[in-house]
């Protein structure tokens, strides 16, 4: 294999996840990206993922695709919480209720819960008070501050060679010039640029899905997701290294606002309350608000696309400004809500996709 130059366009979990599985098989990458962990802008979804790990359906080949991922990016996070405590990833208890399911639908294999460690379904008499649940399952879930697991996967690429640049590319086709420019013209061949911009560029199929979270101090040692009725859900998820417990939230495809909603942040602190009664009055003295202690609120992007995560190989390829030459394009964005849990089988397949470029 040619082991040119790659440019990966991106610095969220999924450019940062392959730049690491790229030099780790030897190639010279190369990260363009507007925003770098340590920032938070709202157009930078990864640092605002609470992260979780939960299951999801395996009846499509899409969903079964998907599940490979997850598994793939799962045991990978199982050796990094073993031999890097400092990553910010650990592996706890995860409790869902369900306000309405199926329960005869959970054992089998399509549904895509059986499948994953420690699975069982919850008894009845273990319920929350105070519910309309219909079905409660656990299984062995990983979470991760994602702050810190940012920082880590940077210090990480850095220590692999990597080089990083900060830059907005208005065209795909600018990371060619700024590649060029940064390391003084003195590069070989480029071999392939990917796009892991989240959403990216100029696609019609991508848009937002706006998401207001909470951020308390009030600690849980489980995570719980509660899937009411009306489609809604409502998540706690605890940041190892310090990170409080993220609670929320809203899923509001299309919604560009970035307004803090009150009325929102009382219903989901209310709907978490209701949930686990056992997370607040830890500490009466300095919870404040419904017996939550706020550290912060806000609203993120989940960077969504009509047909779902895009992974694969242009056709075309971008024209590379000033020689003409095409030079091989591969599409790594549109990863929804999901794009921790399949990160590193992304990069994997990304891998793959380098390895049979043509
Ligand atoms: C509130 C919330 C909770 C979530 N919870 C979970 C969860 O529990 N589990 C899970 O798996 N996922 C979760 N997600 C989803 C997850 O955060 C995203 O799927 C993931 O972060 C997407 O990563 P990414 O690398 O594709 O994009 P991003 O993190 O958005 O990164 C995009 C990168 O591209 C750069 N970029 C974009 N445009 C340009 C440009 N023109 N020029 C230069 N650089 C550019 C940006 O600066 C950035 O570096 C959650 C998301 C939100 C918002
Ligand atoms: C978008 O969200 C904001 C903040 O919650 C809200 O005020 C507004 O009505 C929403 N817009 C639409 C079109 O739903």
């Amino acid at each position: 294999m040619s082991q040119g130059n790659i440019i990966i366009i991106g610095a969220g979990v999924l450019g940062l996840s392959t730049a690491i599985q790229l030099s780790r098989s030897g190639h010279k990458v190369t990260l363009i990206a507007r925003d770098l962990p340590g920032d938070s802008t709202i157009d930078y979804a990864s640092p605002w993922a609470g992260a979780h790990f939960q299951p999801s359906p395996a009846k499509t080949p899409a969903e079964q695709l998907e599940q490979q991922l997850m598994q793939e990016t799962y045991r990978e996070l199982d050796a990094i919480a073993q031999n890097h405590p400092e990553a910010g990833v650990a592996f706890i208890p995860a409790v869902e209720y369900f306000d309405s399911a199926d329960p005869d639908s959970f054992l089998s294999k399509e549904n895509g819960y059986i499948n994953w460690p420690d699975f069982s379904i919850i008894d009845k008499t273990q319920y929350p008070p105070n519910h309309d649940i219909q079905m409660a399952v656990t299984y062995r879930s990983w979470v991760l501050n994602s702050p810190v697991y940012l920082l880590w996967l940077q210090k990480l690429a850095k220590e692999l060679g990597v080089v990083i640049i900060r830059s907005q590319l208005t065209a795909l086709e600018d990371a060619v010039p700024i590649f060029r420019h940064a390391s003084d013209n003195h590069v070989g061949h480029i071999s392939a640029v990917i796009d892991a911009s989240g959403r990216g560029f100029n696609d019609p199929d991508s848009y937002p899905s706006r998401g207001q979270f909470v951020i308390v101090e009030n600690e849980f040692d489980m995570t719980v997701s509660h899937h009411w009725a009306d489609g809604s859900s409502t998540v706690v998820v605890p940041r190892p290294f310090g990170g409080g417990t993220v609670v929320g939230g809203t899923k509001e495809p299309g919604n560009w606002s970035e307004e803090i909603s009150d009325s929102d942040t009382e219903m989901i602190l209310k709907r978490v309350k209701n949930i686990c009664p056992g997370i607040v009055g830890q500490d009466p003295a300095k919870e404040n608000v419904l017996g939550f202690q706020i550290r912060q609120v806000y609203v993120a992007r989940r960077p969504m696309r009509r047909g779902g995560l895009r992974l694969e190989q242009d056709v075309v390829g971008i024209q590379s400004p000033g020689d003409g030459r095409r030079v091989p394009l591969i599409h790594c964005y549109g990863a929804g809500q999901s794009g921790y849990k399949i990160s590193w089988g992304v990069a994997k397949r990304v891998e793959s996709l380098i390895a049979d470029l043509k």
